[in-house]
This record gives structure tokens, sequence and C-alpha cells, in this order.
């Protein structure tokens, strides 16, 4: 590792197609993008512009038909299924629309279930729950179901989720699209602190004012990068974020 300025994250000529011959469309069309530990970045753009996809393929979610993608240092679009599953539980953290919590579990074990599935003991799980969803504000919602939680407070539920892991970039796919102001001010608070912590974050946002948080925004239009602005890039941007390291591949 080359000091602290490698990418945590990196694209080269990432491209997606769906469908076959005439119906053949490349949601993601040779995308080239470096993003430095520790960077907020947003990615905006129209409907159907491949915002989506390309955060699937960067998190591993989806593999590219081209291109390459790297993360810690490893390229992850070749890993067979085993291993691109270890990434998915260990090494990276998603944060969804529509949350995508488990209805029959509390808050608590929403977010110890990641940890349990990535090996953490029972006791390390629980400890690691109860300290995030304190610091996500829900400490006295701990033993709520999904349910029983307004939407925001099941996004924080979400978020907690996502960190559980320490992984080593969270990503986010319009994570206040279903929220009201109130809620995506929460929301946007936490991710503020993420990113005073050091948490590289990658989010895909219509919402300009969440895209005004970020350390950088990237404009997707079909499919390419359309633009590359860094509206608050930090001086101090490329620190630690690599210390946190995890190996996944154990
Ligand atoms: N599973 C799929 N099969 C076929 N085409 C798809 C599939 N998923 C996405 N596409 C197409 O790929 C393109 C990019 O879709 P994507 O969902 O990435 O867009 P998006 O920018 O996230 O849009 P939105 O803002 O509406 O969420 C679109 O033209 C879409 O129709
Ligand atoms: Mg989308």
């Amino acid at each position: 590792m080359n000091g602290d300025r490698a990418p945590v994250l990196r694209a080269s000529g990432l491209s997606r197609a769906y469908g076959r011959d005439e119906s053949m469309v490349w949601a993601v069309d040779g995308v080239d993008l470096d993003v430095p530990a520790g960077q907020t970045l947003a990615v905006t753009g129209p409907s159907g512009c491949g915002k989506s996809t390309l955060l699937q393929l960067l998190g591993g979610l989806d593999r590219p038909s081209e291109g390459e993608v790297w993360l810690g240092g490893r390229r992850i679009d070749r890993l067979g299924e085993r291993a691109l599953a270890r990434l998915r539980r260990r090494a990276v953290g998603f944060v969804f629309q529509s949350f995508h919590l488990m209805d029959e579990l509390t808050a608590a074990e929403n977010v110890e279930l990641p940890a349990l599935l990535a090996g953490a003991t029972p006791r390390t799980a629980r400890r690691r729950a109860a300290g995030l969803l304190d610091r996500v504000g829900l400490a006295e919602r701990t033993r709520h179901r999904p349910s029983q939680l307004s939407g925001g407070q099941r996004q924080r539920v979400a978020i907690a989720r996502a960190l559980v892991n320490e992984p080593l970039v969270v990503f986010a796919d319009e994570p206040t699209g279903n929220l009201d102001s109130a809620a995506t001010n929460e929301v946007l608070r936490l991710f503020g602190e993420l990113r005073s912590a050091g948490q590289t974050l990658v989010m895909v946002t219509h919402d300009e004012r969440v895209a005004a948080t970020a350390d950088r925004v990237v404009s997707l239009r079909d499919g390419r990068t359309a633009g590359d602005d860094r509206p608050h890039e930090r001086p101090d941007d490329r620190r630690s974020g690599l210390g946190a390291l995890l190996n996944w591949e154990e």
C-alpha cells in the first residue's frame, strides 16, 4: 500500500450492458473513478442514467460487462461467488431508499445480523449494535421492530447496520428518497459525522441538498461521467481510512 494516498475505491473502464442485440442498453458505459479514503462522494444525474447500476458494480452487488473495480487495493470484479459474498459481508455497507430491514427482527437484531454473519461472537455483535444504535440516537428503540419505527428511524437503523463491520466504504442509494425533510436532516447530520470520522461514503442522490453536503459530486449522463466537481474538498481528505482495512479474505 502506497501511503494513505492510494484510492480506497477505483473503477477503470467500467461498463455494464443489459439485454442483447437491438435491445441492449449500456447502463454504465466506460466510467473511470478514483475515490480516496475518507472522501464523501455524491453521484447524481437524471433517472435512468446508471447511478444505481454504478453503485452496485462498485459495491460488488453486480458484475461489470467490461472494466475493473478495485476495493482496498484488491481487484474485486473477478472474485468467485464465495469471495464476493465475503466481501459484501465484511468490506462494504449498503443503505437503500426503502431501508431493506428485516421486519421480524428488532432494531438491535437487524444491526447484529451482519456482524454475526461476518463471524463476530453474539456478545461482540450485541455490544457493537448497542454502541451504533446509541450513536444514531436510537438507544431507546433497540427492541422495536421496523414497523414500530418512523421512516427516519428505520433509515438510522439501516445506517447503523451498514457500519457494524467497519466497512471500507458505505454505499447509499437515494438514502433520503423516502424521508421527509426533518428525517432527511437527521440522516445528513449522521453522514456529516461519518465524514468527520473519515468514513468513505458513496451516495446516489437526486436531492441537491444532499449532494451539496458531499466533498465531491460526480454527475452521470447515459452511463458516462458528465461532470466531476469538488465543492468542499478538504486539504486533509486523504487521511487514515485505509488504516481500517479489514482482511476480508481470511
Ligand atoms: N435489470 C435490468 N435489466 C435491464 N435494464 C436495466 C436493468 N436495470 C437497469 N436497467 C437499465 O439501465 C439503465 C440505468 O438504470 P439505473 O437503475 O442504474 O438508473 P438510475 O440512474 O439509478 O435511475 P433512477 O434515478 O430512476 O433510480 C436504465 O436505462 C435502465 O432501464
Ligand atoms: Mg436508481
